[in-house]
């Protein structure tokens, strides 16, 4: 069982170049603490909304503020904690059984999740109750 405390925010490497900008890279086997099976990414979110709202039974993530900022605050049932993202080289490593809700998206955020499985709808628990219920 995982919980809130488990799940940190992982410094990524970062190349920088005072002319050029910067450069940070994820590869597999290395600074990731799983294997990427799928990438997706939220943009385009209105001021003011909230996505996530969901756990993964298997499913871990690591989350970016690829560009801009939001916050993401994870709920193990019995402790909750926010994550303010802002910075291209975080990421925060979402473990699985943990609810998450993303929130406050600054105007032109990209949040980047890579993702340790494919897309499976059955792997979502989208009720709170629900939540609630597997965490015991
Ligand atoms: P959803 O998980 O509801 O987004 P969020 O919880 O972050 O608000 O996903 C929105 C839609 O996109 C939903 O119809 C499922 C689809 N989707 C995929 O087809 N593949 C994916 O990898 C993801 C994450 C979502």
């Amino acid at each position: 069982m995982n919980f809130v405390s488990d799940c940190k925010v992982i410094e990524l490497d970062k190349h920088h170049s005072d002319r050029k900008g910067n450069l940070s890279v994820v590869e597999n086997g290395q600074q990731l603490p799983f294997p990427v099976k799928r990438a997706y990414w939220l943009y385009d979110v209105p001021g003011g909304e909230s996505r996530g709202a969901h756990a993964h039974k298997e499913l871990e993530q690591l989350i970016i503020a690829a560009s801009g900022s939001f916050r993401v605050t994870l709920d193990d049932g019995t402790q909750k904690r926010s994550f303010y993202l802002n910075r291209p080289y975080q990421g925060l490593h979402v473990k699985p059984g943990i609810w998450r809700d993303l929130d406050d998206f600054s105007s032109g955020a990209v949040c980047l999740v890579l993702a340790s499985e494919v897309y499976q709808a059955e792997d979502y628990i989208r009720e709170y109750e629900e939540f609630l219920r597997f965490r015991k």
